[in-house]
Order: C-alpha cells, then sequence, then structure tokens
C-alpha cells in the first residue's frame, strides 16, 4: 500500500501558530502531490530503464480507478480508455496496479504462449472460501493433472450420458414457471443450473440431497459475494462455517464410496480414481481429501451462476428479437415432431442438429460476456509491445473489449446471431477463456442451454415485467433478475 502523503510531511510541533491562511496551504498542497508522485514513481519504477509503463491513468491515491470501474457501464470505462490509451493501458484497481489488453494477439500471449509467465490470483479471502488447492489457483503440473481429469468429466463422449438427467430436471421445473405464472428468471435459472452441477459433480441428485449440501452451499455463496468481514454473524463469518461444515459433508461421502469398494459417478467419482496412463506404465497421483474437497466445491461454484447468468441473458434477448425468437421456434419445433412422432426422448443427436440455436447461444455468450475480464499477475517483469509489465501487476485480458470490438464484430451491439455463420478471427471470441485455464464446462453448459431451449420455446412464451437495465451481483444480469409472466403456447 502507498504510504499516506500526511504521514510523510510532519509540521514542526514545538510552536502553536493560528491556523493559515488559504494561500499559504496552496504551497503545501504542491509539495504533497509532488511527495505522492515521487514515491509512486519509485515504487513503480521501469526497469529496465529503457522501457516504459503502458499509458494510462493510476487514478486517485488508494482507490485508483476502482470506483469508475464498478459504477460505470463496464463497456464505456474500457472503450474510453482504449480510445485515449490504445489497446494496452495501465489503471490501479482494488489497491492493485493493473494493465489492461483489449487485443487479441496480446491477450494470447498473456492466456497461451507465455502463461507461465502470468499466474493466476484472487483474492486471499475467495481463495480461502472455495478452498486453496481448487484448480483455479495453480500452475505448473498440479494444475495440468487436475484439468485433466476434470476435463475427462465434461468431455461431450461423457456428458452425452446426462441428456436425459438434464432433461428429468426441465421436465421437473418447467410446469412449475407455468403454474405460477411470474417468475424470476435469474432464481429459476440458478436452481436450474445447481441441480445439473449436482448430477455432474456426484452423478446423480439423492447422494448431495441426503447430506444437505444445497442449504450449506447457498450460505457458502452468499458469503462469497459479500464484505471479507470475519466477525460473528456477518455472511462471511456464515460462509466460512458453511464452508467447514461441507468439508465434513464431503469427507463423509469419499469415505462412504471408498467403503463401498466403488468410486462411483460423476467428478467425484473421476477425482477418487486418479490414475493416468503415462505410456504403457500407470502413474498415480493421489489427491488428498481436501484437493478433492476444495475441487469439487470449485467446479460447483464456476458451473453455478455462470450458467444461471447467460441464461436469463438468453431470455431477455430472445424476447427482445421476435425474429431470431420465430427461428429458434421453427427449429426446435421441426426436432420435436421427429421425438413425438418416434415417441423418445430428446437425445445427444438431436442437440447436434439445432444450428441457429446453437448460434444464438453464441452470440448470447458474446454479447452478454458475463466474465469481462479475467486477472493474472506477472511473476517476473516482463516486455509486452515494447512496455514494461512489473513483477507484481495484474495483468486483466479484456474479453468485454474484444468481443465488442467492431473489426471482429460488426456492429457489435447488434444481437446478430448469423454472425456466426462464419467462424470468428482466432482469439477474438474467449467466453469461456483461452489457454491453459480456459473452462472445462463450456460443452456442459451449452447442452444446458439447449435442452432448456428446447422445451421452453415449444411449449411457453412468456413476457417481461421488469424495468430494462444491468445489475451486478457479480456478474451483469438483466436488472431485478428478468422477472416474466410465463404462458402455455397455443397448439
Ligand atoms: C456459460 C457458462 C460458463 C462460462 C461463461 C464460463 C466461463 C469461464 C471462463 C472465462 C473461464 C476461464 C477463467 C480464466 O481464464 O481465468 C472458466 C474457467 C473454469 N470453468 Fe467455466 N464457465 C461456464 C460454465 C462452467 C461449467 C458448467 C463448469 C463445470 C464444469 C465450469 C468450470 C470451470 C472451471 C473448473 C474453470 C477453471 C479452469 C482452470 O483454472 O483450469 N464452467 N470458465
Amino acid at each position: 500500500m502507498l504510504p499516506s502523503p500526511t504521514s510523510i510531511v510532519s509540521l514542526p510541533t514545538n510552536t502553536h501558530p493560528p491556523p493559515p491562511p488559504l494561500f499559504s496551504l496552496i504551497p503545501l498542497l504542491f509539495l504533497l502531490i509532488l511527495v505522492y508522485k515521487v514515491i509512486r514513481r519509485s515504487r513503480y519504477r521501469t526497469q529496465p530503464e529503457k522501457l516504459r509503463l503502458p499509458p494510462g491513468s493510476m487514478g486517485w491515491p488508494y482507490i485508483g480507478e476502482t470506483l469508475k470501474l464498478f459504477t460505470e457501464n463496464p463497456n464505456s470505462f474500457f472503450s474510453n480508455r482504449e480510445k485515449r490509451y490504445g489497446k494496452i493501458f495501465k489503471t490501479h484497481i482494488l489497491g492493485c496496479p493493473c494493465v489492461m489488453i483489449s487485443s487479441p494477439k496480446v491477450a494470447k500471449i498473456v492466456l497461451v504462449t507465455q502463461s507461465h509467465m502470468f499466474k493466476p490470483t484472487y483474492p486471499p479471502s475467495k481463495e480461502k472460501m472455495i478452498g486453496p488447492e481448487a484448480i483455479f489457483f495453480h500452475q505448473g503440473p498440479y494444475h495440468s493433472h487436475l484439468k485433466k481429469l476434470i476435463q475427462s468429466s465434461f468431455l461431450p463422449s461423457t456428458i452425452k450420458g446426462s441428456v436425459s438427467q438434464i432433461e428429468d430436471i426441465v421436465l421437473g421445473f418447467l410446469p412449475t414457471w407455468e403454474h405460477n405464472n411470474t417468475i424470476n428468471t435469474l432464481h429459476e435459472m440458478k436452481k436450474y443450473a445447481f441441480e445439473v452441477a449436482m448430477i455432474s459433480v456426484f452423478g446423480n441428485k439423492s447422494e448431495a440431497e441426503m447430506e444437505g449440501i444445497k442449504p450449506l452451499y447457498q450460505c457458502l455463496e452468499k458469503g462469497y459475494n459479500s464484505m471479507p468481514l470475519n466477525l460473528p454473524g456477518t455472511p462471511f463469518n456464515k460462509a466460512m462455517k458453511a464452508r467447514k461444515a461441507l468439508n465434513e459433508k464431503l469427507k463423509r461421502m469419499i469415505e462412504k464410496r471408498k467403503g463401498s469398494g466403488e468410486k462411483g459417478e460423476g467428478l467425484l467419482g473421476a477425482l477418487l480414481s486418479n490414475e493416468e496412463d503415462e505410456g504403457k506404465k500407470k502413474m498415480t497421483m493421489k489427491l488428498s481429501e481436501s484437493e478433492i474437497a476444495d475441487n469439487i466445491i470449485g467446479v460447483i461454484f464456476a458451473a453455478h451462476d455462470t450458467t444461471a447468468s447467460v441464461l436469463t441473458w438468453l431470455l431477455k434477448y430472445l424476447h427482445d428479437s421476435p425474429n431470431v425468437l420465430h427461428a429458434v421456434r421453427r427449429e426446435q419445433e421441426e426436432i420435436r415432431c421427429k421425438i413425438l412422432e418416434a415417441n423418445r426422448r430428446i437425445t445427444w443427436d438431436d442437440t447436434r442438429r439445432m444450428p441457429f440455436t446453437t448460434r444464438v447461444i453464441q452470440e448470447t455468450l458474446r454479447t452478454a460476456s458475463i466474465l469481462s475480464f479475467t486477472y493474472r499477475e506477472a511473476v517476473e517483469d516482463v516486455e509486452m509491445e515494447g512496455y514494461l509489465i512489473p513483477k507484481g501487476w495484474k495483468v486483466l485480458p479484456l474479453f468485454r473489449s474484444i468481443h465488442y470490438t467492431s473489426e471482429f464484430f460488426p456492429q457489435p451491439h447488434k444481437f446478430d446471431p448469423s454472425r456466426f455463420e462464419v467462424a470468428p478471427l482466432p482469439n477474438t471470441y474467449m467466453p469461456f477463456g483461452n489457454g491453459a485455464h480456459s473452462c472445462p464446462g463450456s460443452d456442459l453448459a451449452k447442452l444446458e442451454m439447449l435442452i432448456l431451449l428446447h422445451h421452453l420455446t415449444t411449449t411457453l412464451r412468456w413476457e417481461l415485467i421488469g424495468e430494462d437495465g444491468i445489475q451486478y451481483g457479480p456478474f451483469p444480469v438483466p436488472r431485478d433478475g428478468l422477472p416474466i409472466k410465463v404462458y402455455a403456447m397455443n397448439n
């Protein structure tokens, strides 16, 4: 943290002169600013001397540009600075000097080609709450080992087997929408995404239900998005207690599975049987119980709010674009006719024959860009495009800015799924990130959306009843979670 300017310049204390008139304070003010600037410059001194820091403003002392980032529309925060300084600029957010990047080429260097120079970084409170052994916080061999295990549970060949279970969840809750008539889209999507996460992590819902995982997880989530104030009664404190209880429950589940001699289904089964084939010899890297627990909690976190937020935007964009909704309905009704004729359920292959609906999902992921950026930290001084990124500085590839660049996505503010008839240029479309830490759950998230859209668009219609606007909590979502009125479709 920067030293306080008032603590650097101390006035003599042996005399007590009358308060100085205003004009005599001006030189003092200049002096304070000068001292502050000198200290700041020496702190962020460029090494080697020839290299400059990227252009940009570090904002106010201490708070930097934090308030601006969290109060302005993120699109204008990024685009105003990009216009002024270019595609790589410095700023100061949440007490940290940062470099923001909106060039696909430089973002690729950070996330892919030179990713070893930029480690993932999260606030310590978040790391504590999810669990320090979770995949997000690591690099190197432990990260790659975990990534392989987690990825294997979410490959198309694995999630194919979950289509009926996901459909069962949809068929269980869509009738309640129609019955209740008015619903809060975000709340409902959170319930849906949570249930899908449960079956992917545990293989079925009942094991987690028996252990009472849901109420503990909900308490954890509330605290995760609150002030990290660990005092009795605060949401953070309650969340830390819930996290401890979750650990115990997960340990019990692991012991039960081990005791039964069966590793069981879902990600938990994969993490329990973590044996890797290395050529002919088998290499075993056993994960401890706390490593397994941290990664189970981590994956539920990563899968839940993200998918629910994108699903909420889907309903908003479809409602606001009647032509697009009409085309989705037509595509889904054709599939529904085939399913009804054959008297069968929706299959994985059906979901592969939804090209228009798939493009609507791609465009929703671009337009909503719910992860506006990600954070990395330079592990040493790095030269980038002729600038210096000093060791310890945060580096933020701006997914949202890249998704809103008209050079890559013409008329970027228009919701136009047809733009995905042609594949986007490499490294310009990153709703699921890029490189070593890219999202292992992207296929599952898209599958959830396709199955829901199939039933939703062929059986129900909806009207928005709230006001327009965006809220952040923590991802951008339509205001008040998009309250809607739902009606059965006339046949
Ligand atoms: C639409 C929904 C989703 C979006 C937009 C999304 C987006 C992302 C992004 C951008 C990253 C990279 C973050 C970074 O580079 O720092 C990421 C990582 C991750 N996501 Fe997702 N995600 C979604 C759904 C899911 C689901 C359903 C799962 C369940 C498996 C999941 C599990 C993960 C995990 C475990 C990571 C960390 C990977 C690593 O550190 O190697 N996500 N996600």
